[in-house]
């Protein structure tokens, strides 16, 4: 008999993206996930059930084994930091860049820097390797608001076309990291369920080259 199989799905921006890859690699909801109220769904597949949670959750379902799959943006990823967690599969979903941001021509302090964050792991490991001595100041949202407010230097934060940045009068400063969403696995379910888990992952990888295609092509 088929083993049961879990995928997790980030909710939000990610899920816009990853239905459609699902959907390319004969992945098909039993329901329309973005009308539902619903947190798990069945498939076409008997064996095959996905999670619908939010982004930063998804590491740790996965990393606990209640999810065998799951698909989670880098910058979660190396928040999460986990060595028991492995990357099968870049989507090439959800692109972005994790970097460094201040206000515009704002000439940083030599002596400690008070940074801004979501991403406080992220941002201790590469201010440790910059050797810069930093305050990190945990946030939730809405980052661009504390250079503005006095309350940062500097804030590591998502980019993308810049448009909150240059809306908030801040610059881009340094790159840390290329982001994109991965599909990702314990090592322990890529052993014990490498039957099920692998027409997956070449499933989704023909999904991604033939997006990549499309996408050249226009
Ligand atoms: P949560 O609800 O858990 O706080 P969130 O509000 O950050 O998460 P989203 O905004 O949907 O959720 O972003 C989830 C992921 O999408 C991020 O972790 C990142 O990988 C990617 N992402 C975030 N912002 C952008 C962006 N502007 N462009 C492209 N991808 C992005
Ligand atoms: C993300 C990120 C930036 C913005 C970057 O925010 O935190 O604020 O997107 O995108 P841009 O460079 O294209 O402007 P999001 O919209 O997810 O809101 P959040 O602050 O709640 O995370």
């Amino acid at each position: 008999m088929t083993q049961p199989l879990t995928i997790a799905l980030s909710k939000g921006r990610i899920l816009d993206d990853t239905l459609p890859l699902l959907a390319a690699a004969d992945i098909h909801p039993a329901e329309d996930i973005k009308k539902s109220r619903k947190l798990i769904f069945d498939t076409n597949h008997e064996h095959i059930k996905l999670v619908v949670i939010r982004a930063t959750d998804v590491p740790t379902y996965v990393d606990y084994g209640a999810a065998d799959l799951g698909v989670s943006g880098k910058d979660v990823l190396m928040e999460y930091n986990s060595a028991n967690l492995c990357e099968p599969l870049d989507l090439n979903i959800a692109t972005c860049r994790l970097m460094t941001a201040a206000l515009k021509g704002y000439e940083l302090p030599d002596g400690r820097l008070k940074v801004a964050t979501k991403f406080v792991n992220v941002a201790k490991q590469y201010f440790a390797e910059q050797g810069r001595q930093v305050d990190i100041i945990k946030l939730y949202g809405g980052m661009e608001l504390a250079p503005i407010m006095g309350l940062a230097d500097l804030i590591v934060d998502i980019v993308d076309t810049g448009n909150t940045l240059k809306a908030n009068g801040l610059e881009a400063r340094d790159l840390i990291a290329p982001i994109s969403s991965r599909l990702v696995a314990s090592r322990a379910a890529l052993k014990v369920k490498h039957a099920q888990i692998q027409p997956i992952i070449d499933a989704l990888s023909g999904a991604v080259e033939r997006q990549k295609q499309t996408a050249l092509a226009d």
